[in-house]
């Protein structure tokens, strides 16, 4: 009996996380929604504390570019740079952020190859900010001891298939195998909440269902978000840059091994609707059939997710200290932390000249069509 009111009363702590949430997040967004390209303070920052990956995945740049391949896109220019944000850069980036306690998503390149990466952790749980990690997992079983140690608050790993699935995608043999020892070796020492991101892509799309059953047989998560992939194409480029290339010039991203346009949208439907007689998947977004065909077969925005807030409450801080909005926008810095004050990135002239084209476009230009920001 004591047990089932302690569950209803957590239940409703979750609710009022939640709500306070939805609060937080509406009064981020009124200066957005009066049409004014100021902002109050962001509520979340996503670090990239290095410039490496150890994985080879086929719907990442990054991943491409560890398979041999030439590109050059944003991405591939910030790691060419091979940078680490060192723990005294950290010191200094919370002495600008604490006072008002944004959230902090550890998620780019492979955080875990940084190695004081437990420390980063530390000192940011010490001035009380909230930290997510977002890793493929290699590293896990090395760091699990130190991770468990660190206060992280939750842990993401992202697996886009049942086991020889995900090693094919991930181009390393033995991955999953080698994930799944690094989260028992971490659950030894600390039952952190762990959330499972998949991506769909050409390769797993009519697969999603069986990797999700497989997925929650051997990692017990807490939640598994099943997500679309991002991309940017030649079409998409194209049309792009004739209009807004001058100021936010972009890069064709993501497509260069996998192309989205053969994506079977009915099977896709299929898997799932399947999928959503799971009790802890949840979708980002959650589309109708009509929307996934827009998805996979046009360029177009979606109607529903066709205005993108993101630089009203967040940013991007990459390892060489430059600030985005975040990792799949447009290649345009709004400045740098380590030698520039907050409120000159954050309320600065680049970052103005960015949300009044965006409110001046009604919310999106045509590369915003398929970034993870707008959905
Ligand atoms: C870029 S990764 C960085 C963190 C870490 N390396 C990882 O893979 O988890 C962040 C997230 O983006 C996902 N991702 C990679 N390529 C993507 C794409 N083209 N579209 C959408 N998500 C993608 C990854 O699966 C991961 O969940
Ligand atoms: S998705 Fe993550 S693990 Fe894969 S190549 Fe990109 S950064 Fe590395
Ligand atoms: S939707 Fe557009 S403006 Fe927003 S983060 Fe993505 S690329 Fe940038």
């Amino acid at each position: 009996m004591k047990k089932q009111k302690f569950l209803k009363f957590c239940e409703r702590g979750n609710d009022m996380v939640d709500l306070l949430w939805v609060i937080k997040n509406n009064i981020s967004l009124l200066p957005y929604r009066l049409g004014s390209s100021y902002a109050f303070k962001p509520q979340s920052i996503s670090l990239g504390v290095n410039s490496d990956c150890n994985s080879k995945c086929l719907m990442c740049d990054i991943g491409l570019s560890n398979r041999g391949e030439k590109l050059d896109s944003k991405f591939m220019r910030m790691l060419n740079r091979k940078r680490e944000l060192s723990l005294d850069n950290i010191d200094f980036i919370i002495s600008k952020i604490k006072s008002f306690r944004p959230d902090i998503h550890i998620n780019t390149t492979e955080p875990l190859m940084h190695p004081q990466i437990e420390k980063i952790i530390e000192h940011l749980r010490a001035a009380n900010l909230k930290v997510k990690l977002t890793t493929n997992g290699l590293l896990l079983k090395n760091k699990a001891k130190e991770l468990a140690n660190s206060g992280l608050n939750e842990l993401t790993i992202s697996i886009d298939g049942y086991d020889e699935l995900h090693n094919e995608i991930r181009g390393i043999p033995r991955m999953f195998k080698l994930v799944k020892d690094g989260v028992d070796e971490l659950r030894s020492y600390k039952d952190i909440p762990l959330r499972i991101n998949f991506t769909i892509n050409p390769l797993n799309y009519d697969k999603v269902y069986r990797s999700v059953i497989s997925i929650n047989d051997e990692f017990k998560p807490k939640k598994v978000v099943v997500s679309h992939m991002n991309y940017i194409d030649e079409n998409m480029k194209k049309i792009h840059n004739l209009r807004f290339g001058k100021d936010f010039p972009v890069d064709t991203t993501c497509v260069a091994a996998l192309s989205p346009s053969t994506v079977d949208t009915k099977i896709l439907s299929q898997e799932l609707d399947k999928v959503k007689s799971i009790e802890n998947v949840a979708f980002y977004p959650d589309l109708t059939d009509a929307e996934l065909d827009i998805y996979y077969k046009t360029n177009k925005l979606l109607k529903a997710h066709s205005e993108c807030k993101v630089p009203w409450k967040h940013f991007q801080i990459s390892a060489d200290g430059t600030v985005y909005v975040m990792t799949r926008c447009f290649d345009y810095s709004l400045g740098n932390i380590l030698t520039q004050d907050l409120d000159e990135i954050w309320n600065g002239p680049r970052i103005h000249k960015l949300r009044r084209n965006l409110l001046k476009c009604n919310g999106a230009m045509p590369a915003c069509a398929r970034c993870c920001a707008i959905y």
